[in-house]
């Protein structure tokens, strides 16, 4: 038997099916959203075909160490397929930077290249290049595929920064907030093209950046193996840059086409010393001397 449909009951029943679709297209969302958030690390499973991140990261030992180190490896943490490879401005590896690795549960690399003494006292001396160096020694050495990002231990990183440079095609570009007098460091963006930099430090710069604004893909490095970090404090960015022949035409905005600040050039202030010896003496047999042990170690 032919049921004929009266095109009023057509289009009712027409708009149940939509409007059921639309309900489950916003559940499924929804339920997504739910999954993210009850992970509370933010680690998501099989995400093992992603890019690579090998972050370098050149350290030194301050009393402002550990906080600094610790609050960047708990950031990546949370970031999927990284290889966190951290060189101490030091002779040898320490057992400081060594516990706060493995607690990360973070592949890793530990590496120790010191700035040679004669340069130590150098006014125009820019920090962390040698180690930086040793770090670039070893991806050349032992990676293939993947992106370089250089983050300092004392910046603050937005999560989304990570998800937006695993796909650097060559080198990405993008803001930086508390940086100099104008408390911003960004490349200047019309129609999608990078055509400048908004920096307080132009001085005759190609690339006037900070090291946390940009991320290079590592077939680049391994195409310009001559590439280094300059010596001269200011010009890091700037020389290593120049040095692996782009133009800015190549340079890729992200941070939303760089409209957004998703990392900050934070600098921790220097608090004092524990001194065991502001313990006094009748609290010798206490916590305090662990404590204190314990924090200095
Ligand atoms: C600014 C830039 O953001 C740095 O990337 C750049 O290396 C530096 O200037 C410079 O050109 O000298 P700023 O905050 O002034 O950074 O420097 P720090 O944060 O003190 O040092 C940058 C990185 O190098 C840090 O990860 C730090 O741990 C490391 N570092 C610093 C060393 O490995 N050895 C040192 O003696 C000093
Ligand atoms: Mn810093």
């Amino acid at each position: 038997m032919m049921v004929r449909l009266n095109p009023l009951r057509f289009v009712l029943m027409l708009a149940i099916v939509v409007e059921t679709l639309i309900i489950l297209v916003l559940l499924s969302g929804r339920d997504f959203r739910i999954e993210e958030a009850k992970c509370p690390s933010g680690r998501r499973r099989n995400k093992k075909d992603l890019p690579i991140l090998y972050i370098i990261t050149p350290t030194y030992y301050r009393n402002t160490q550990k906080a600094d180190m610790t609050r960047l490896s708990q950031t990546l943490r949370n970031v999927d397929n990284v290889h966190w490879i951290v060189v101490e401005d030091a002779n040898s590896t320490s057992e400081r930077v060594h516990s706060i690795l493995e607690r990360s549960g973070l592949p890793y690399t530990h590496l120790a290249a010191a700035t040679p003494e004669e340069y130590r006292e150098r006014k125009l001396m820019g920090r962390g290049v040698f180690n930086r160096r040793r770090g670039l020694q070893w991806l050349r050495e032992e990676a293939d595929d993947g992106v370089l990002y250089f983050a300092d231990d004392d910046n603050t990183y937005d999560l989304r920064i990570f998800e937006q440079i695993r796909y650097t095609k060559r080198v990405s570009v993008f803001p930086v907030g508390m940086i100099l007098s104008l408390g911003i460091s960004s490349p200047i963006v019309r129609h999608d093209k990078v055509i400048g930099f908004h920096d307080a430090f132009q001085a005759g710069r190609k690339f006037a950046l900070d090291m946390a604004g940009f991320a290079v893909n590592l077939r680049l490095l391994h195409s310009n193996p001559k590439a280094d970090i300059p010596l001269q404090v200011s010009y890091l960015e700037n020389g290593f840059l120049k040095a692996l022949d782009i133009e800015l035409e190549d340079l890729e905005p992200v941070a939303d086409k760089c409209t957004q600040v998703l990392v900050w050039h934070t600098r921790t202030q220097r608090p004092a010393t524990p001194d065991i010896k502001a313990v006094s003496k009748e609290y010798l047999d206490t916590n305090l001397i662990l404590l204190y042990k314990h924090e200095l170690a």
